[in-house]
């Protein structure tokens, strides 16, 4: 009783008595009302305990007065700094959660959509996958054993012509011989003969690249699916049966497919085929029997082995299926043009 009696004389005790009592009651308090009241109790400026303190400065002596005067300023920083700092964390606003009404109706998102061509690929993958073909992959840069020479392209055909491919200096240098953007997808023809033995029923889709002049129906870079089908006893037959029933299950059953004779250097016989659509024959690819040379050139041997390949533009049936009249809408990123797929 006399202890705390003398406390309450000494006003050096008074201020630590105050900084416990005010740090204590900040502690606790637990909602912004009660912080409310902790402020008014030990920092209100007309009355309160830090008036009381203040009073106290009076009755010292004149020595005692600058250090009073340091410890109550320490003192009153000290608990504004921490009533602060419990006042924010009282009115903290609400958290992410609570702003979210859930009992509002939702707002739909769009989750865009897959280009229209390469919507059109995997309905093709689909499609020569139940007739048991499987999809590999090919490089888009190329030597030219796989672009050309395999393939039974003579060094003095037209189509190696540098003007009409997109021979690529820089990577020559560091490869040891020339190389370019494939013009064709029969490149993965070569790539998976030489690396496989027969049986092989495969397609392979991806870009090709040509420096065609620019239109409505000619792109420098577009989309092609090659297929191969290598066994003992393999007929043209199959191929026009093939390639009618996959054009039937693209565009239903109506559609007529025709078979013209044509000329490619790795096919003998060779057939470029069209399809007639809404009374207007439409040519899709190229195709025929694998050449002897090129059996051989994989090490085949062409009296055991036969096949048949076709290459098909996917451009050309996307475009016809949608409707599409210009080549160009498919590289150009126009969202508008996009959605409608
Ligand atoms: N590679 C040919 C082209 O791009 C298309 C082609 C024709 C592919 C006949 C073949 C084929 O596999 O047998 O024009």
């Amino acid at each position: 009783m006399t202890e705390w009696l003398n406390a309450m004389n000494d006003p050096f005790a008074e201020l630590q008595n105050y900084q416990q009592a005010a740090l204590a009651a900040i502690q606790n308090a637990d909602s912004e009302a009660t912080i409310e009241a902790v402020r008014i109790e030990f920092l209100g400026q007309k009355k309160g305990r830090l008036k009381n303190l203040q009073a106290l400065f009076g009755k010292l002596d004149k020595e005692q007065k600058p250090l009073f005067g340091k410890q109550f300023n320490e003192i009153k920083t000290l608990v504004s700094q921490r009533l602060e700092e419990k006042q924010a964390a009282l009115s903290s606003p609400v958290t992410a959660l609570e702003a979210i009404d859930i009992t509002l109706p939702g707002v739909a998102v769009s989750p865009g959509k897959r280009h229209p061509l390469t919507q059109t690929i995997e309905e093709f993958k689909d499609i020569v996958g139940r007739f048991g073909f499987s999809v590999v992959e090919g490089p888009e840069i190329e030597d030219e054993w796989h672009n050309f020479n395999a393939l039974n392209i003579p060094e003095s055909h037209p189509a190696r012509d540098p003007l009409e491919n997109f021979y690529l200096a820089a990577a020559e240098v560091s490869s040891g011989g020339p190389v370019l953007l494939r013009s064709q997808t029969s490149t993965v023809q070569i790539r998976i003969m030489e690396q496989t033995e027969p049986p092989i029923r495969i397609v392979s889709v991806g870009r090709v690249y040509r420096p065609d002049t620019i239109d409505a129906t000619h792109s420098c870079m577009f989309h092609q699916m090659e297929g191969l089908m290598i066994d003992t006893n393999v007929t043209m037959a199959q191929l026009k049966t093939v390639l009618s029933m996959f054009a039937r299950a693209y565009l239903g059953d109506g559609v007529e497919v025709r078979f013209r004779p044509s000329f490619f250097p790795f096919t003998e016989p060779s057939v470029e085929v069209d399809m007639l659509w809404d009374g207007n024959w439409l040519e899709i690819g190229g195709a025929g029997m694998v050449d002897p040379a090129v059996l051989e050139a994989v090490g085949y041997d062409p009296e055991q082995v036969t096949g048949f390949a076709f290459g098909l533009g996917i451009e050309r049936f996307c475009m016809k299926r949608h409707e599409i009249n210009d080549i160009r809408r498919f590289y150009e990123n126009d969202i508008r043009f996009l959605r409608q797929f």
